[in-house]
This record gives structure tokens, sequence and C-alpha cells, in this order.
């Protein structure tokens, strides 16, 4: 690489530079020209700047290299940094200086244009789309999403214990396993969710986390689901429903502060309303509903034709159920005590009645749905045991996980937040493919 003359710096730093000669490495955006004057938008990872280069104030070389880039071509460029409230990031460039790193030819040229694409164009060039400035935002916002998800647990007594994602049973329904061969005629299937190991580890270490990749063959393809998402998990023991539900309130809370914090340009450029997530960080519960309050909402909804299909008593709710329950509220909402027939096997019935779980799912603002979903574990041995044989669960599978009700059970309860459906609803964005930056779905595994 050719040396820099002037101090390298980032497009998210000129603000510390403003008036000084400094160095960008990156690429080139977009480019407008008008009469004697250029105006190349460049970008580098951490944002876009917009460059002015008089044609009186350059060298011929620099203007014409300058003016006949092609879009997505790297450069090397030397400037100065002004302040300009009008500018998108606050700032733009006096370029003074540029070296092409690659230019793209003209006969080959980079397939994203300005012009509308469709998504299925987009998703196959998902490699490239990446680049555009909302796309970026989005995977800088989801990074930081995850950092303050597992700081939270870091710096409340949690230790991080992640399970094995290559397992011999399911977690969360046999319908939904991708199973792989696993030696000498054995099967292994790849992981719906660590939670039945973190339940050891949480009666190992107290209060656990785990934080991976997890995997389900569902063939939904709604805009919430996709076959590879990455799951972070608590599981504490000794702890309650109430305790639970307390615990993913704090969570969400740290989260949204920390997207609040670093990333307002970023959530301007996405396009959210930042009102909205300031309303989620202000003081203030969570509103919690139990599984018949919120039917009777549903009920009293569908009476006054707001929402189109009847609930039925003892059914889940759909997603236009979830979508109008979540938008009573302008904070998440947790909707506790389901029906036991339609949760999973391992959720503790409520003693004061028990046809319900002491489960909790919390639904984000805006019609963005169940984003956590989690519950009090069964701890009786034998409740236990009948459960995987009422759900035709391989009984041998489970014997270690039925250990840990034999040796020192305790209540405990954990959860686990899906980080695609987080960062749909604090970027605001339609479907889960654009959360991530390769998304496997039904439909699509390339690139
Ligand atoms: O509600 P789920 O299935 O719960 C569990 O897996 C529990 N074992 C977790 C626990 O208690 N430790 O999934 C939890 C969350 C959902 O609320 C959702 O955010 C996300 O995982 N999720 C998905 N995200 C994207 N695509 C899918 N197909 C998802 N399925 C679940
Ligand atoms: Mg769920």
């Amino acid at each position: 690489m050719e040396p820099v003359t002037a101090p390298l710096t980032t497009i998210a730093e000129v603000g510390k530079h403003v008036g000084e000669a400094i160095t960008l490495r990156g690429w080139l955006y977009n480019l407008r020209a008008s009469g004697k004057l250029l105006f190349p938008i460049f970008r580098d990872g951490t944002g876009t700047i917009q460059g002015i280069v008089p044609k009186a104030q350059v060298s011929e070389e620099v203007f014409a290299t300058l003016k006949g880039l092609t879009l997505e071509s790297s450069v090397v460029i030397t400037g100065t940094p002004r302040a300009d409230e009008r500018a998108p990031g606050g700032f733009e460039l006096d370029v003074t200086d540029v070296k092409v790193t690659q230019a793209i030819p003209e006969e080959t040229p980079y397939p994203i244009t300005r012009k509308e694409h469709g998504v299925d164009f987009l998703m196959e060039h998902r490699h490239l789309w990446i680049r555009t400035p909302r796309q970026s935002a989005i995977l800088r916002v989801r990074a930081t999403i995850m950092r303050a998800a597992a700081e939270y647990f870091d710096t409340n007594g949690f230790t991080r214990t992640d399970p094995p994602i290559l397992t011999p049973n399911a977690c969360e329904g046999t319908s939904e396993l991708f199973e792989m061969d696993y030696f000498d005629d054995e099967k292994a299937y790849l992981t719906q969710s660590g939670q039945l190991y973190i339940e050891a580890t949480a009666l190992a270490l107290g209060k656990v986390y785990s934080f991976g990749p997890t995997f389900r063959a569902e063939k939904s393809k709604t805009r919430r689901h996709l076959t590879e998402f990455w799951m972070i998990e608590p599981e504490v023991a000794y702890l309650d429903l109430d305790g639970l539900m307390g615990l993913a309130e704090g969570f969400l809370t740290h989260i949204v502060k920390r997207v609040l914090e670093t990333h307002r340009n970023d959530l301007a450029v996405i396009g959210k309303d930042i009102a909205k997530l300031e309303a989620v960080a202000a003081p203030g519960e969570f509103p919690k509903l139990s599984y018949d309050e919120a039917h009777q909402m549903l009920v009293d909804a569908h009476a006054k034709g707001l929402i189109e299909n009847p609930h039925e008593y003892g059914d889940d709710f759909g997603s236009p159920d979830e979508t109008y329950i979540s938008n009573q509220f302008d904070k998440p909402v947790m909707v506790h005590r389901y029906p036991a027939a339609v949760k999973a096997f391992y959720m503790q019935p409520d003693p004061k009645d028990p046809t319900k779980a002491l489960c909790v799912d919390v639904l984000a603002p805006e019609g963005y749905g169940e984003i956590i979903g989690g519950s009090q574990r069964v701890d009786d041995y034998d409740l236990l045991k009948s459960r995987i044989e009422a759900h035709e669960l391989p009984m041998d599978a489970f014997q270690w996980y039925l250990d840990l009700r034999k040796y020192g059970s305790v209540p405990h309860s954990g959860f686990g937040m899906g980080i695609e459906r987080c960062v749909a609803w604090i970027c605001g964005l339609e479907h889960v493919r654009e959360t991530i930056p390769f998304a496997r779905t039904l439909n699509r595994i390339y690139p």
C-alpha cells in the first residue's frame, strides 16, 4: 500500500480533525458532478462523508481521476473535514488528493445501483448489499445489541457457559430439528436452544448464560423466522417467574440505552423513530398481562372490529394478535401464564392453576411480536419424567437432564432472546433477513 501523507482516521472520527489534513481509506459510494464541481460520497465502514472537489482547487490529475471513477472503486483520500450542519454526519470533506486502490472497469459495473432493486436481487447480492449505508448501519447496531446483551449478564454476576451445537435430542419440538449423521449409525441434531445444558451449568454456577447460533428446521416463511439465528439465554438457580420478568426488563432496558448512546446517526440512516426507543428506556415498569387478560383484550378488540379473527381461548396468540396486544403499549409487554398445553414440556405448572405454565413471552412494541420466551422450569423429578413421556420424547437422551432433578433440585428459571428479532424491533425493520449478515431462510442458503 502507498504510504499516507496525512494522519489516517475514519469517517466516524472526522469530527476530531476539523481543519486538519487527514487520510481516509474506503470506497466511492456515489458521485455527482455539477460543472466544475464534483461531489463524491465516500464510505469507509464507519459512515459516509461527502467530498467537495472544485476544479480550480485541485490538480488536474486529481479532478480527472475522481471524475472518471466508477462506483464502489476503492480509494485512499486526503482532505480536510469541515463542519456542515446540513451534512448527514455533520461534516464535509475538502478533498485535496486521491489514490485509487482498485478502479472497477466501466464494462463490469458494480451491480447494485441507485435505482430500486427487488428484495430477491438484493438477497442474491447480499455480499455486496451489506455495503450500502443503511445495511452497514443495521449491522453496526446489531453488533452493539450483541455486546450490550452479553455485557448485561457479564456485569451482573453471570458466567458464560456455551452449550454444544451438536446435540442428541430436541429442546423445542421434534418437528423443527436439523438432523445429521454422527458416526456409526448415530444421529445428531443442530441445537434449537442451549437451555437444557445451561440448566445444568446454572445448578453448578448459579447464574449463567449462553450465546450462540441456534437452528430451527421450521417451514415458516414469515418475516420473523430464520432457520439459523443467534440466541442469548440466561438461566438462574433459585429464580422464580417474577424474578425472571424483572431480569428481562433490566436486560432489554440496558440494550436500548446502549443503542441510544452510540447509534443516533445510524438509527437516522436506517429511518427509525428514536422517540419510540426513548419511551422504552424512560423510567417506568414494563406492562404485565396474564394470558387470560391478553385473551380478554383480544375478545374486546374483536367485538369492536379492531381485529379480524376472534381469539380462541386456549390457543396460542397468532401474529396479528401479538401485534394488536403490543400496539396497546409503548414499552415491551410481558404476557405470562399461557395454557401449559401450547407451551414446552419443561415449563413449571402454576400451583394456583396447573393448566397454566409459569412462563412469559415478551412482545416488543410497534407490532414486532415475541422477542423473548422464557419460563420457570419443572423441578420435580416425577413430574418432569411424566412430561417427557407425554411428549413422546426419547427417555434415554434425557437421563442426564432428569439427573438435575435428582441431585439437589431447586426452582430455576431462564429465557431466550433471538438477536435478530431484537434488531428488527430496535431498527424498525420489515423483515429479519436484514438483521443478520447472511440470512438463512426456508428458500435461501446463498450466498
Ligand atoms: O420461544 P423459544 O422457542 O424459546 C426457547 O428456545 C427457550 N428454550 C429459551 C429459553 O427459555 N432459554 O425461542 C426464544 C426466542 C424467541 O422469543 C425469538 O426471539 C427467537 O428465540 N426465535 C427465533 N428467531 C428467529 N427465527 C426463528 N425461527 C426463531 N425461533 C425463535
Ligand atoms: Mg416462544
